[in-house]
């Protein structure tokens, strides 16, 4: 079944940016010039994905409703909402897109998670894979502050969630590509000693059953759950956008040269 829809999380507390989100939600921030939850919104209208669940929770939900309406002016086709109670983890933000999903596949994006290339190739990919999961990994610098990917070749052996001792420097960033499995699995999951249902359990059981395969992310990503990668994500965002605003600076220049 063609991968057509997509489920944003941008529930939890935000607790590594309070104060910042004693008086919005974390992902309502601004990343340069725009609310975080826009970033991942935008890579998903780009691939093509048509219907979009975005799921959060906390006393600011109804920010999200002032600020992205129906969805039609970020090219949404069609916005849903729902609403996490508490803070119970990824993977049980996950659990309330069952009846969304409805047995097709689905995109999942972590609602801070900034990036610049498409994923339109790697949507591509996972219709072509059909079944199982599929992550996209990313060599990073601080793998413990992430999942850490175990791989061997083209097989991923293991994650592990935030690690001491990374045994690579690849982080699973938050983009994963599902079967309607998923569910099941997450409903087998017990909490973690952080008392979450751990999206790096879903992941490990779909490995564990030879179900999971992984692309590297090309282009540049970070997380913004923290004030250093909040910083570092508006840098990157910036950059880009004064870079694509200097070419086309530059072709209105040559343009207006040509008419001259
Ligand atoms: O960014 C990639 C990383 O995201 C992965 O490498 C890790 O394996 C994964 O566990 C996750 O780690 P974080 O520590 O960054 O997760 P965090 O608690 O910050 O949650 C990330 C997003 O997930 C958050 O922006 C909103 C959503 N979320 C989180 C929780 C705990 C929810 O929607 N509900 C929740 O209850």
């Amino acid at each position: 079944m063609r991968l057509r829809k997509g489920v944003i999380l941008a529930g939890g507390m935000g607790a590594r940016l309070a104060p910042l989100t004693q008086v919005t939600n974390k992902h309502l921030l601004p990343v340069y010039d725009r609310p975080m939850v826009t970033y991942p919104i935008e890579k998903m209208v780009q691939a093509g994905i048509e219907e979009i669940l975005l799921v959060t929770g906390g006393e600011f939900a109804g920010d999200f409703l002032r600020l992205l309406g129906n969805g039609k002016s970020l090219g949404i086709k069609r916005l849903h909402y729902t609403y996490q109670e508490g803070h119970g983890g990824i993977a049980a933000a996950l659990s309330l897109a069952e009846d969304f999903a409805d047995s097709e596949p689905i995109l999942v994006i972590l609602g801070d998670n900034i990036f610049n290339a498409s994923i339109l190739p790697f949507v591509k990919k996972y219709n072509s894979q059909g079944t199982g999961a599929m992550i996209l990994l990313k060599e990073v610098a601080d793998a413990h502050r992430f999942g850490a990917a175990t791989v061997e070749g083209d097989r991923i052996v293991k994650i592990t969630e935030k690690p001491a001792k990374p045994e690579s420097n690849l982080a699973v960033t938050g983009i994963y590509f599902y079967d309607s499995r998923v569910f099941e699995i997450i409903k087998g999951l017990s909490p973690s000693a952080r008392n979450e249902l751990e999206i790096t359990d879903v992941n490990n059981i779909y490995i564990s059953c030879d179900q999971m395969r992984w692309e590297k992310l090309t282009g540049w990503w970070s997380d913004a759950g923290t004030f250093e990668s909040l910083y570092r994500a508006t840098e990157l965002v910036r950059k880009s956008r004064l870079s694509a605003k200097g070419e086309k600076g530059r072709r209105t220049e040559g343009e207006r040269e040509e008419g001259a």
